[in-house]
Parts: structure tokens; sequence; C-alpha cells
């Protein structure tokens, strides 16, 4: 599938809610999949990624009903509690999904019975030793590529032992993959890292009524109780939206119910430092997260900025886009300590040094992150080689370009954000979609 985009003669305009957040989709599904009970969760996004987990959960004994109630849709999740999961009878696709394979391993490796996951071919090359590593000192067998990499054959185990485990790298899929194992281990798990990734787990577990420890530690055996998640909108999908407004004239873009929970908000922090006009209106939680209405309008003069290293874990999923923004801003945008973003569904920091100097832009790359000089951008193809965060983040130059943008390899937007086409148009922004099959024209057929 491709994007053909033009530059837009006006900003871009109007309000709407962006998608359900992903991480909190997929652990909202996965914690009522566990628990005893039936959960209710709302604003759930509707994705390939999502549905891949919730396909899982399925095949693991939980009963998912779906209700659509004043246009929004409501999830009640029958989970298996005390009963246990029940072995899969195939094999679990994963898709895209790191987060689902990662977390779900964490709950595989505890159950009395064998599993094993796969992925696309961008999820199969993704590093799975830093779960196996941690999972295996606490007893689990797992079995992978010699690369280290998916499908994973996951051999249950009901013993497993509660470690200590200090992350390598600040990641909530490796925290949220031991701290799901360690409910089924013995004695504590604790789980320390060097930066503070995303906290979802934390906050969600205790609402599933498992008790968090100081730091962040799980008491083995501690089974979980249906609960109801609202989930709020997707700060990362929010974030092509935020940037757009930011840099596009004429631009007053309102976003509602946006997650802006603090390991998550440096997307916001970024557009301040920057000089761009942004706005959280009515702060207010959604049960423990944060969330807010962001409006952004549009203003001259936007700086580079040196994008502090701590920063990163909160806006790593944002840094396409802040690529972006970085081309129209004075001066130079420095990114460093970004090495994790060369092992997400691509490596995107060359997927995006490629796609920007193809329209043009000048930069940097280097083994961590990257240094971009605002100017202008040009016309041209770009490839969003088969990561949906890149492409989208193209998609958006081409709102500004000086000519036509075309971006390929745009297909799997469907794993975070089905209906960004689509939204994008809603606000006024120039794009249409060309198939890869002729006559099918969504991403959905
Ligand atoms: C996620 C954590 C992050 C993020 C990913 C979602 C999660 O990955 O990039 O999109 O839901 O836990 P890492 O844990 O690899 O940093």
């Amino acid at each position: 599938m491709k994007l053909l985009t033009t530059a837009i003669a006006s900003g871009l305009q109007g309000e709407l809610t962006p998608p359900g957040d992903k991480s909190i989709s997929h652990r909202a599904l996965i914690f009522s999949a566990l628990a005893s009970g039936e959960s209710q969760i709302s604003g759930l996004l509707e994705s390939a990624d999502v549905a891949a987990t919730a396909a899982a959960c399925q095949q693991l004994g939980a009963v998912i009903r779906r209700e659509v109630q004043a246009g929004r849709s409501l999830l009640y999740v029958t989970g298996t509690g005390a009963k246990g999961l029940a072995k899969p009878s195939q094999i679990l696709d994963m898709g895209n999904s790191g987060t689902a394979m990662r977390l779900l391993a964490g709950v595989l490796a505890a159950q009395d019975f064998d599993s094993e996951l796969i992925g696309d071919a961008s999820l199969n090359r993704r590093p799975m030793r830093r779960i196996i590593e941690p999972l295996s000192r606490m007893g689990a067998r797992i079995e992978s590529t010699a690369q280290g990499t998916a499908p994973l054959k996951i051999h249950g185990n009901r013993s497993l032992q509660g470690i200590d485990y200090h992350l390598p790298v600040a990641s909530a899929q490796i925290k949220s993959c031991l701290l799901l194992a360690g409910l089924f281990a013995k004695g504590k798990t604790c789980v320390t890292e060097p930066g503070k990734s995303r906290d979802h787990t934390e906050l969600m577990l205790p609402v599933f009524g498992a008790k968090l420890n100081k730091g962040c530690c799980v008491d083995g055996g501690t089974g979980l109780t249906a609960a109801q998640v609202e989930v709020p909108a997707d700060i990362s999908s929010a974030a092509f939206f935020l940037a757009a407004a930011a840099m596009i004239p004429e631009s007053d873009v309102l976003l509602r119910n946006v997650g802006v929970n603090p390991t998550r908000d440096g997307m916001v922090r970024v557009l301040q430092e920057m000089g761009a006009d942004i706005e959280l209106i009515e702060p207010r939680q959604f049960g423990e997260e944060a969330v807010a209405d962001i409006r952004v309008r549009y203003r001259t003069g936007l700086q580079g900025i040196d994008i502090p290293e701590s920063w990163v874990p909160s806006l790593i999923d944002e840094l396409p886009i802040i690529m972006i923004l970085a081309t129209t801003a004075e001066g130079v945008t420095r990114i460093r300590g970004a090495e994790e973003l060369r092992v997400k569904e691509s490596d995107r920091i060359a997927v995006m040094a490629r796609g920007l100097e193809a329209l043009g832009v000048r930069l940097q790359e280097y083994e961590d992150g990257i240094d971009i000089h605002g100017g202008s951008l040009g016309e041209g193809v770009v490839d969003g080689e088969g990561d949906h965060r890149c492409a989208m983040s193209f998609c958006i130059a081409g709102q500004l370009a000086m000519g036509p943008v075309t971006v390929t390899g745009a297909t799997h937007i469907d794993t975070s954000y089905p209906d960004f086409v689509k939204h994008l148009q809603h606000l006024g922004g120039s794009v249409e979609v060309q198939p890869a099959v002729p006559g099918s024209a969504s991403w959905h057929a």
C-alpha cells in the first residue's frame, strides 16, 4: 500500500479523539484474561496488534464479547482465573507486536503446558534474549533461533523462582514480562531499570488486585480479580497531529482524552521546549492514568533542541515524528541515547534517515541517534519499510513538503492506527490511499 500526499494550502483544523492507547490495551486484555470474573474494557484500541493479543487470550481460554454503546466499543472479558489458562491448540501468532510477544512469553513460561509464539517477518527479527535470559534465571525453558529471535518454543514450568533483576535497558516490555511471570513464581520478583520506562503495568496490576511492593516487586502466587479499565487515547498516535499542528501554518487542533502519564509525556515536553503553542486542557484521571485534552496552534519560530537522553524512554515511540518536526525548526535537533530505536518494528534511525535524505534533509546518523538540520522538506518517494510509525511520520511530512510525497511500505499502519488516514483527512490533511491489491481501498480488507 502507498500513501499519496501533497502539501495543504491551509493548516490542520478541528477536533478528534485518537485511538486507544496500545500499551494499555494489551495489558488490559492480558490482565483480564488472567483474572477471575468478567472485566470490562472501554476505549480499547481496535488494531491489528491488539487483535493478536485478543486472539491469543481467546486461545488461552478467555471469553471475549464486544458491544458498542453510544458509538464506543465495550469489551467484556471473562478471565480464566483460578481455573487457569488452557493449553492453546495452535501456535500463537503475535503478528507485528513486540509487546504482545514479550508480555505473553512471561505468562506462558509459568504455565503447566508448552506453547509456541511466532510473529511476522519484522517481529521474528527482534531481540528476544532480553526476556529469555531473565526468564531462564527464574527457571523457564525457552527455545529460540540461534540469533535469539522468535519463533519461541516455551516449555511451561509451574515452579519458577522469583528474581531480583536489573534491566540492561529501560524497557516496559521486559519489565512487564518479568512481573507477569513473577505473579506465578515462588517468592518475590523485583525489577529495577536504568531509566524510567512506561509504568502502565505497575499502575494497572493493583486495579486487578495484585499488590505492588516498594520499588517494583510482585509477590508470587497472587491471583488477579476482574476489573474495569477505561483506556485513554494514545499519546503516541496523537503525536502525529500534535507535531503536524505545530509545524503547519494556520493549524489549530484539539485532541481529546489523550493519555499524559508522566512516563509517556516526553512529546509534550519536546513541543514546549521547541517553542510550540501547546495547551493541556482539563487534566484528569481515567482510573490510574492521567489524561488531558491537548490543543496545539501553529506558531512561527520552532527551535531545534538537544533532546535530553533522560527523556528518551518517555518519547521513544514518538522519535520518528519528532525527526520530521525537527526539519521545520531553526537550527539542529540532536537525539542521542536512542539506540533502542534500531530494534523496533524496523531500524527506525536508518529508515527515517533514508526517507529524510530522499526528501533533501541534511542530517548525520549516529549509532544511538541522529542530528537533524532544520530547513525545508522536498518532494519524493519515501519508504516506510513496513514500520507503521515511520510511514505515518512521512505522511505528515508530505503535508508541508515542497512537492508531492509518496509513502510506500505503509501497510502496517493498521497495527496501531487503522483510522489514521481518515483522521488526517478529517483535520483537512491531504492523503490518498493507493491499495497494494487493486480494488481494495482499505487496510481492513
Ligand atoms: C511498550 C514498550 C516500549 C515501546 C512499545 C510499547 C509497551 O518498548 O516502544 O511500543 O507497551 O510496553 P520497549 O519495552 O522495548 O522499550
